[in-house]
């Protein structure tokens, strides 16, 4: 039997527990395909589980990722994990053989997509996926591009979907220029809000180039950011970072809490009564086709920080966990 090299742990803790092994290369059952992994993107709910957060029964606030948020309830459910385990959701690459019943899908096509919530198993050379889980990729986008989009991207397109920004809304995002930011505050921009970006002053010239006003982190942000709305009012608030935003937004800025919505802090959503929406909410090929469109057609940019082979996974996590990251880490097996 083939083997091939996938990303592997088997105890919870640091990016030290992060291995890359050989192990036998799967077969595709029926409705399944089997991809040869170009770019497989990383994200910090990967950290979340790798660290043991979602490994048993959890209380509502715990567990970033993998949280399951009703939108009209705000009732959060969790996926438990278990060892030993694999890592990764997103994934681009080529089909090379195709399972019973698959009709959608040849080999040798150009896909992107996402692995099942229960096996996360994208950063490997190869992975068995869902056919139903991909979707053609377009030519025009790259490799990175399209292995990086499928978590950050129907996160950022759900958080914005949750908001219903129209047009004349100010909308204020932290984290603006991270891996969900950056294409948040385009979607927002395209929803025809006025946005505030917060990030460190190194993404001011990004932020501006995309028609987003920057806004530092810092002391009397709230006032600060009051200034820079052209009416002095913030509509809506996308929480991409935590750490005491939902609390600013609705106490220090009056932000209704149905317009705020956080992809991080749980704690908050039983405190406030705000949003939590998260990628599970757009998980599919059809908000992965548009957004792959608006790639393509020119009108929504990923930037891509930095790309990192299998074997740095390690190097590619500790990057990301400085929480500094513009746009999007991708690992190309
Ligand atoms: N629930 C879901 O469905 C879901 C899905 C995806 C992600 N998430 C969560 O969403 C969060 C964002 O993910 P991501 O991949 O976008 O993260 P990321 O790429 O690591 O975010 C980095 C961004 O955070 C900014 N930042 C750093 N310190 C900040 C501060 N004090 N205030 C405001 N912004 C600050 C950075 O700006 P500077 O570089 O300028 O400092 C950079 O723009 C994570 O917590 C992740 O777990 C949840």
């Amino acid at each position: 039997m083939s083997d091939m090299k996938a990303v592997r742990f088997d105890h919870y803790g640091d990016v030290d527990v992060l291995e890359v092994r050989r192990v036998p290369r799967p077969s595709p059952g029926t409705g399944e395909v089997l991809v040869a992994v170009k770019a497989a993107g990383i994200n910090p709910g990967e950290t979340v589980i790798r660290r043991g957060a979602m490994s048993g029964p959890l209380p509502t606030g715990q567990g970033a990722d993998l949280a399951v948020v009703s939108s009209s309830s705000n009732v959060v459910s969790v996926l438990p994990h278990t060892l030993p385990s694999g890592q990764g959701a997103d994934l681009a690459g080529v089909v090379v053989e195709v399972g019973p019943g698959v009709e959608t899908l040849t080999v040798g096509e150009e896909v992107l997509g996402f692995c099942p919530r229960n096996k996360r198993v994208s950063q490997a050379e190869f992975v068995v996926v869902p056919a139903s889980n991909l979707t053609l990729k377009p030519s025009a986008v790259s490799w990175e591009v399209a292995g990086a989009l499928f978590t950050a991207g129907t996160a950022a397109y759900a958080a914005v979907r949750a908001v219903e920004l129209a047009v004349g809304d100010t909308v204020a995002v932290s984290a603006a220029a991270g891996g969900v930011g950056t294409i948040a505050v385009q979607l927002a921009k395209r929803a025809g809000a006025t946005v505030l970006g917060i990030a460190g002053p190194s993404n001011d010239d990004w932020l501006s180039a995309h028609g987003v006003i920057p806004v530092n982190y810092g002391d009397n942000l709230p006032d600060r950011l009051k200034a820079a709305a052209p009416q002095g009012r913030v509509d809506a608030f996308l929480d991409f970072f935590g750490g005491g935003y939902v609390k600013l937004a609705v106490t220090d800025l009056g932000v209704p809490p149905l317009r705020v919505n956080t992809l991080i802090d749980f704690a908050a959503v039983a405190t406030f009564g705000v949003k939590a929406v998260g990628h599970i909410d757009a998980a599919n090929v059809g908000v992965l086709a548009e957004l792959a469109k608006l790639i393509a057609d020119g009108d929504l940019e990923i930037p891509i920080a930095a790309v990192y082979s299998l074997d740095e996974v390690r190097e590619a996590f500790r990057a990301l966990e400085q929480r500094h990251t513009r746009g999007k880490i991708v690992l190309l097996p």
